[in-house]
């Protein structure tokens, strides 16, 4: 079966593998097949690939090597920063990913609202810290691109003496992330996102912190998550970290230039409305809500025309609610109805966009002949 050519603007739900993130992968997959625990030579060459891959990660990311827990992606990274410290109250945003809301359930949880533009409401983060045993709010909205300013929430949990979790699996690759210079305690990554394999992804945790692992078993990672370590995963997502941040200072620009001209055109049809419009947003993301349109409608005309994006976060697609995050921001349920994400990755061109450009404004229109509701 050989996949489509389409013009793939879903990055923010997955990206392709990277050849040279492939590459690094594959001495995993041929020859490295031992147990890293194992003591004898062929153990200790595997052992060597997940430390060689712990260390470039923690350049990408300027931590201590130490303080890094691989999992098996971003969902996993979410539910060990909640539960491996049994809080009993936690603190975190309306408009969170299902990995981290969901990780919250059977918890005293308060959730700070966020304001039409997807800005969080810090007067509301304030009085909401008081007894909280964790804190988490993401870096970037995975549906809006909505950045909030982790620097200015890590001062005020800090004023609190509450750890901050930072759900970063948006931001990375996206902006420069730099651990040791934000006032946080807990960062989630996954590869995935950044062209590296799916079912990666690590779980950075300050050392003063005694996290209980989620997954116990096997000691692997100190005791902090058991089972036999993914070493090709690992390696795919050390290798994707360097490239991350190798490549943005060219990539961010030139895909935030794509990103803006895509949304100049969206802003062009009447009864637009992006989400996020005046907040600070990740250079890749464009939400934007057609009235009197179905986003599933729409997302059926741009997937005719060889493009694919998505209505929502990837995970609650099939599902034709109205995405919780534009509702978090105050949309009618009819307008959020009629919302698609445009998620832009390294792989889009200047030629993709001009195509996606000139389609649009048509399957709006067609959109709207079709809406019953
Ligand atoms: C903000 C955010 N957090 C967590 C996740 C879950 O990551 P993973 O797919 O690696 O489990 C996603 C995936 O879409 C995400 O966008």
């Amino acid at each position: 079966m050989n996949p489509q050519p389409a013009i793939y603007l879903n990055a923010n739900a997955t990206t392709p593998l990277h050849r040279e993130v492939m590459a690094a992968m594959m001495p995993a997959l041929a020859d490295f097949f031992a147990n890293p625990s194992s003591v004898h030579k062929p153990g200790q060459d595997a052992r060597a690939l997940v430390d060689s891959a712990r260390e470039q990660c923690a350049t990408a990311l300027d931590c201590d090597p130490r303080e890094l827990i691989f999992t098996s992606g971003g969902t996993e990274a979410d539910g060990l920063a909640l539960r491996g410290l049994a809080p009993r109250k936690i603190v975190t945003t309306a408009v969170e990913h299902p990995a981290v809301l969901d990780a919250c359930r059977g918890v005293e949880t308060v959730l700070v609202p966020v304001s039409r533009d997807g800005a969080l409401d810090l007067d509301a983060l304030r009085a909401a810290l008081p007894g909280a045993s964790i804190c988490s709010v993401m870096m970037a909205n995975n549906e809006t691109g909505v950045l909030f300013p982790i620097g200015e929430i890590g001062e005020i949990c800090r004023s609190f003496g509450v750890p901050l979790h930072v759900d970063a699996v948006q931001a990375v690759g996206k902006l420069p992330l730099l651990i040791a210079r934000l006032p946080i305690d807990l960062l989630s990554c996954s590869a995935h996102k950044i062209q590296g394999p799916k079912g990666a992804g690590l779980l950075w945790a300050r050392r003063s912190l005694r996290l209980s692992p989620v997954l116990a078993g096997g000691r692997q990672e100190k005791g902090r998550r058991g089972g036999t370590e993914n070493v090709a995963g690992i390696a795919g997502l050390g290798a994707a970290l360097e490239l991350a941040a190798r490549s943005l200072p060219e990539s961010g620009p030139r895909l935030r230039a794509l990103r803006d001209r895509l949304q100049v055109t969206a802003q062009a049809i009447p009864g637009a409305h992006v989400a996020g419009v005046r907040a600070e947003r990740v250079c890749n993301t464009l939400n934007v809500a057609f009235e009197g349109c179905d986003g599933e409608t729409l997302l059926a005309g741009l997937d005719l025309a060889g493009i694919a994006v998505s209505t929502g976060s990837a995970c609650s697609s099939g599902s034709l609610e109205p995405s919780p995050v534009l509702l978090a921001m105050g949309y009618p349920e009819a307008l959020a109805r009629g919302a698609v994400r445009f998620s832009l990755w390294s792989g889009n061109t200047e030629a993709q966009i001009d195509r996606v450009c000139a389609v649009l404004p048509e399957v709006v229109a067609r959109a709207r002949g079709t809406r019953t509701t």
